[in-house]
């Protein structure tokens, strides 16, 4: 029961690693707000977590839209009273998400606004309204998602790398640096390949195979638990090695 009386919001729970974050929450006892843009996936979400459907709470909310923020910011706060965690999952590649081809000057200029503005501008607006909270809590964590692309850059993936190395470093730091007096961290997760899909076991990593997504989790859970108490401000690449290949 490590999460009892405990909160975390999750934005793209409704898959992946936040799927798995929001259920590892769950079965520690704590609460756990689900916001995700696919609305059509809680049903399915709502009977496989059944067991703690009164700790559960399912939000449509595009990270891209503040009103819908912080409509699901006061929805938690009138719920559960406070916010310990916010897990800033919600992203991916522009291409992939919205079923575009080609490469990025071939790109409609509405996918790259898409992959700046889920991957960077969700977290930035959703830290911007979860603080408050947080502040006049003194206590809180807030977890970003960036990635090996926003390490290594892409001449595909141009916005999604531009998005992510903005979390992984100017967000992160700024957060860390707004949150110390108040007792709130702010930590980044970079994954390299994560097996939420079957494709990603073809990117190549130093220790030849991709990660399954329990490992990002459990990195994770520990960045948000009291053992992590002095670690803020730092981005974590949890890639296979894939940063430090040669060939
Ligand atoms: N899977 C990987 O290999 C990998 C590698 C590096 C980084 N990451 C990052 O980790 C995070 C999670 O990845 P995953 O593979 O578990 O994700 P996923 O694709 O399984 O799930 C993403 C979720 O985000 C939701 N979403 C999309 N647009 C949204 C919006 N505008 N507002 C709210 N929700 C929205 C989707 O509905 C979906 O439920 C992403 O930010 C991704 O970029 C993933």
């Amino acid at each position: 029961m490590r999460y009892e009386g405990k909160t975390g919001v999750i934005t793209g729970g409704a898959s992946g690693m936040g799927r798995l974050t929001a259920w590892r929450l769950l079965e520690g006892g704590g609460n756990a707000v689900i916001a995700d843009a696919n609305p059509a996936a809680f049903p399915a979400l709502e009977e496989a977590f059944a067991a703690h459907k009164e700790r559960l709470m399912c939000r449509a909310c595009d990270v891209r839209d503040y009103g819908q923020i912080q409509a699901t910011v006061d929805a938690c706060m009138a719920k559960f009273g406070k916010i310990d965690y916010l897990f800033n999952y919600a992203g991916g590649e522009s291409a992939r998400m919205c079923g575009s081809t080609g490469n990025f000057v071939e790109k409609p200029v509405e996918v790259i606004e898409w992959g700046l503005d889920v991957n960077l501008k969700g977290p930035v607006l959703f830290s911007r309204a979860v603080l408050p909270h947080m502040m006049e809590q003194r206590s809180g964590v807030i977890i970003l998602l960036g990635s090996i692309t926003g390490h290594e850059g892409s001449a595909h993936a141009v916005d999604y790398a531009a998005a992510k190395s903005g979390l992984m470093t100017g967000l992160v730091k700024s957060l860390a640096q707004l949150g110390a007096p108040y007792n709130i961290r702010a930590c980044c997760v970079a994954p390299g390949p994560v097996l939420t899909r079957p494709a990603m076991a073809n990117m190549k990593t130093l220790i030849g195979r991709a990660a399954e997504p329990e490992e990002i989790v459990d990195l994770v859970e520990f960045l948000i638990s009291d053992g992590a108490g002095s670690i803020t401000g730092s981005t974590y690449l949890i890639d296979g090695g894939r940063s430090c290949m040669t060939h």
